[in-house]
């Protein structure tokens, strides 16, 4: 197979997570034999430098013109603690979101036995933890109307749904569900807020087409706790922009790092595929940051190019890492390799498996001896 793949690194660590996504692809591509052809493209902070431009047009038209966008992470400190800045990195992703279409994030959370101790939860909550988050991502309270009064002292951000809207990713919840455990969570705040009752009106009714499915509703801040005190109750979890921003990113810490995290993003056009954590900036550059988040991206791009014996076999790398506790310092392994070093295993798993474990064993060995 023959693709080609927009590469957006963006800033802060999101340049050395994306390398070991891309030698995770390029690892697939040997010994499956396929063909990747990559497009790097600037986006974020990095952009706004060079270009005064967080989405230049031409990072825009190498997505468009891609089978699939591959996305570090975006943005600066210098932009976080300016509230005045006009120009900000996370506009970029934005607006290359709308511009994408991509109406539907994809976020899966998953546990790992191994890293259970991680968990800021007790282990007998984290039990059998498997549930995907699916955050509708071009409305709300995001996309709507803005703005301040001209003495500067009222500002709104308007939440708009339409029907449609709704619709369409609430389908895909559905579909989700069924090759799941047939479960669909709708979290909104129909007590409030008037987005919200019109969710409940149309998923309430797209649900008697999907009899074999059960619907759920949760308000967002019961599911807030929820999701700490029975996170394994989740099959599916169906929610809103702003409440699905919040609610993935508290979720992503029950399997014990952010780093750990990949996400999909669905659309009209190209599809996009990142880790859910962001750019880092601390550790830029000390090739500390754990790529798995990046690497599991590009398995889930590769299930979208319906590649999935193998997106199997990078999942199955990750994993087996992790299971033999090697991984970067934020797991605090028993090995702990660098960012680059990850990498290099990922990819001598996934590229040699006549000595998968071989291979792997003595890499560890040297990496270990190293350190
Ligand atoms: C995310 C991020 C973005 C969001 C920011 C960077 C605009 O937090 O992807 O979850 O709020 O959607
Ligand atoms: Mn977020």
């Amino acid at each position: 197979m023959k693709k080609k793949i927009a590469v957006l690194p963006g800033d802060g660590i999101g340049p050395e997570v994306t390398t070991q996504a891309v030698k995770a692809l390029e690892a697939v591509a040997d010994r499956f034999k396929h063909h990747f052809d990559y497009v790097y493209a600037h986006v974020g902070a990095i952009a706004i430098d060079l270009n005064n431009d967080p989405l230049p047009e031409n990072t825009l038209n190498a997505c468009t013109a891609s089978d699939a966008v591959l996305f570090g992470a975006i943005g600066h400190p210098k932009y976080d603690n300016d509230p005045t800045a006009k120009i900000r990195p996370e506009q970029g992703l934005l607006k290359l979101r709308k511009s994408l279409g991509l109406y539907a994030n994809v976020r899966p959370v998953t546990t790992y036995k191994s890293l259970a101790h991680l968990s800021p939860l007790k282990n007998d909550r984290i039990e059998g933890v498997d549930m995907v988050i699916l955050r509708e991502l071009t409305g709300d309270i995001y996309f709507g109307e803005k703005g301040r009064s001209e003495d500067r002292n009222r500002a709104y951000d308007m939440a708009v749904y339409e029907r449609y809207e709704i619709e369409r990713i609430a389908e895909m919840a559905f579909d989700y569900a069924r090759k799941r455990r047939k479960k669909v969570t709708l979290v909104d705040k129909a007590n409030v807020l008037e987005t919200s009752r019109l969710w409940r009106e149309v998923v309430g009714e797209m649900a008697k087409n999907h009899p074999d499915i059960e619907l759920d509703y949760l308000f967002v801040d019961n599911a807030a706790m929820q999701l700490i005190q029975y996170p394994a109750q989740f099959d599916v979890m169906l929610t809103s922009n702003m409440f699905g921003d919040i609610l993935s990113d508290e979720a992503s810490v029950i399997a014990g790092s952010m780093g750990l995290l990949p996400s999909a993003s669905y659309g009209a056009k190209t599809a996009l595929f990142e880790p859910i954590h962001g750019s880092y900036p601390q550790a830029a550059g000390l090739d500390i940051a754990n790529p798995a988040a990046a690497i599991l991206s590009a398995a889930m791009l590769l299930e979208y190019f319906n590649l999935n014996e193998e997106a199997h076999a990078v999942r199955r790398a990750v994993q087996y890492l992790l299971e033999k506790g090697i991984g970067t310092p934020d797991l605090k392994p028993a090995i702990t390799c660098g960012c680059a070093q990850f990498g290099d295993l990922i990819y001598c798993l996934i590229a040699e498996p006549e000595y998968f474990k071989f291979r792997a064993e003595k890499m560890i060995a040297q990496v270990s001896t190293i350190i």
